[in-house]
C-alpha cells in the first residue's frame, strides 16, 4: 500500500555501510521491477549496483532495450532524459538527485540554438545548408530541435559515423555543445582546423564573419566539458619523458592538442575495453574522470598494467558524484513502498521529436 513518500532528511547522516544494505534490502523488495543503469563515472559506492554499466550509447541501448517498470539512472540529467524518451509510456525514468546536472549541456540551450540558427539564416537556407548534430550531453529541447530540422544526436562512440550521415544530408553542420569532440570528430574524417571555426554564442553571428562560415565545414559550438579541460599536452610530454614505453588514452572531451598526442582516443567503454585487453605490463596514462580510471586502476593491478591518472589535480564529475548511497537507498526504499521520488518525464510533444533523433542515431551507429 500506497505511504507518505521517505523524506531524504532522514538518509542525510546514514553512513555509507547502513546504506549499502538498505540499498540491497529494497532491491530484494523490487526484484524485476527495477533495473539500474550505472555511468562509468559513478562512484564505487553506487556503480556496483548498476544492472548494467556502460558508456552513453551502450546506456542508451540497454534503457531502449529494458521491460522493468523502474529505471533508476546513476548518471546525469540528460542520461536519465534520455531513459524516458527511449523506454515506453509506462515505464518511470528516475535520477536520485535532481541535482546531477552536465555542467558541458547546460552551455547550450534552446533560446540560444534557436537564435544561432535565426542568424544563419539571415545569410543562408538553413534547414538546406547546416544539419544540427547535438552530442547526447545536451537537453530533450535540443534533440528535439535536431528532430525538427533533419538533425541527429552523437555519442562519444559514434561521432564520427555519425558525421558521415549528416554530411551525407547537408553540405555543413551545426555542432553543439562539445566544440572538442566536434573538432576531433572533424579532424578525424581529415577537416582541416581551418574549416571547423567556433561558434561563439553569445556574439553577433557566432563572432565570425560570413567569408568564415562559408569556408567553414563544421560550425562548432562554444563550449567544453569543464573536467577534461584539465587534462594538458604537458601533461603527456612529462609522461613520455618518464615512460617512453608507456601508452596514453583519452577522452574525445579533451583538447584538440591532448587527443592529438595520445595514442588511443574514445569513449569512456572504449578506454575501458582498450586497457583491459592490452598486454601484461603496459603502463597507460588516462585523460578521463578520476572514478573511472582509480576504479580501473585497481582492476588492472593484479593483471600487472599500471594506470595512472592524466592530471596531477583531482578531476572528479562533481555533479555525477552527487548519486551517493545515501541518494540510492532513499529512492530505492521510495520505490518499494510505491513512492515514485524524482521522476524524469520530458513532455511528449518534445519526447517525440527527440526520439527520432535518437532513434536516427541508434540505426546509424
Ligand atoms: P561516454 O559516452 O564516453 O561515456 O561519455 C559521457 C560523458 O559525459 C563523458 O564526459
Ligand atoms: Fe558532463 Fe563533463 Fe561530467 Fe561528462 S564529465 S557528465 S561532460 S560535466
Amino acid at each position: 500500500m500506497q505511504s507518505a513518500p521517505i523524506k531524504f532528511e532522514r538518509f542525510q547522516a546514514e553512513n555509507d555501510n547502513a546504506c549499502q544494505h538498505r540499498i540491497l534490502a529494497a532491491r530484494e523488495k523490487l526484484g524485476r521491477r527495477l533495473v539500474i543503469l550505472g555511468h562509468h563515472y559513478q562512484q564505487e559506492g553506487v556503480y556496483r549496483h548498476a544492472d548494467h554499466t556502460g558508456d552513453s550509447l551502450k546506456l542508451s541501448r540497454a534503457a531502449a532495450a529494458s521491460d522493468a517498470e523502474y529505471i533508476v539512472f546513476l548518471g546525469v540529467h540528460f542520461m536519465a532524459e534520455v531513459a524516458d524518451i527511449l523506454s515506453r509510456p509506462d515505464q518511470v525514468a528516475i535520477l536520485p538527485d535532481m541535482a546531477a546536472g552536465c555542467s558541458m549541456a547546460d552551455m547550450a540551450n534552446l533560446a540560444k540554438v534557436e537564435r544561432c540558427r535565426h542568424e544563419l539564416a539571415e545569410h543562408y537556407d538553413f534547414d538546406t545548408t547546416f544539419t544540427p548534430v547535438t552530442y547526447i550531453n545536451s537537453a530533450a529541447d535540443l534533440k528535439a530541435f535536431c528532430g525538427e530540422h533533419g538533425g541527429i544526436v552523437c555519442t562519444s562512440s559514434n561521432a564520427q559515423k555519425i558525421a558521415q550521415w549528416a554530411f551525407s544530408q547537408r553540405e555543413k553542420i551545426l555542432f553543439f555543445p562539445d566544440q572538442h569532440l566536434g573538432r576531433w570528430t572533424g579532424h578525424k574524417m581529415g577537416i582541416p582546423l581551418e574549416e571547423m571555426v567556433v561558434w561563439d554564442p553569445d556574439q553577433p553571428l557566432g563572432g565570425l564573419t560570413k567569408e568564415q562560415i562559408d569556408k567553414a565545414r563544421i560550425l562548432l559550438w562554444k563550449g567544453h566539458c569543464s573536467v577534461h579541460q584539465m587534462f594538458q599536452p604537458q601533461h603527456i610530454v612529462n609522461f613520455r619523458k618518464q615512460y617512453p614505453e608507456g601508452k596514453v588514452i583519452s577522452h574525445p572531451e579533451s583538447p584538440f592538442e591532448v587527443c592529438r598526442l595520445s595514442d588511443e582516443v574514445g569513449s569512456t567503454e572504449f578506454i575501458l575495453k582498450t586497457v583491459s585487453e592490452s598486454a601484461s605490463g603496459t603502463r597507460w596514462l588516462v585523460g578521463t574522470e578520476l572514478n573511472l580510471v582509480n576504479r580501473l586502476a585497481e582492476r588492472m593491478k593484479p593483471e600487472g598494467k599500471a594506470v595512472q591518472f592524466m592530471s596531477p589535480l583531482v578531476c572528479e564529475c562533481s555533479t555525477m558524484a552527487r548519486i551517493d548511497p545515501q541518494h540510492l537507498a532513499w529512492t530505492l526504499e521510495n520505490l518499494a513502498e510505491g513512492n515514485i521520488v524524482n521522476r524524469i518525464h520530458v513532455a511528449p510533444e518534445e519526447a517525440e521529436l527527440a526520439r527520432l533523433t535518437l532513434e536516427r542515431m541508434l540505426a546509424v551507429s
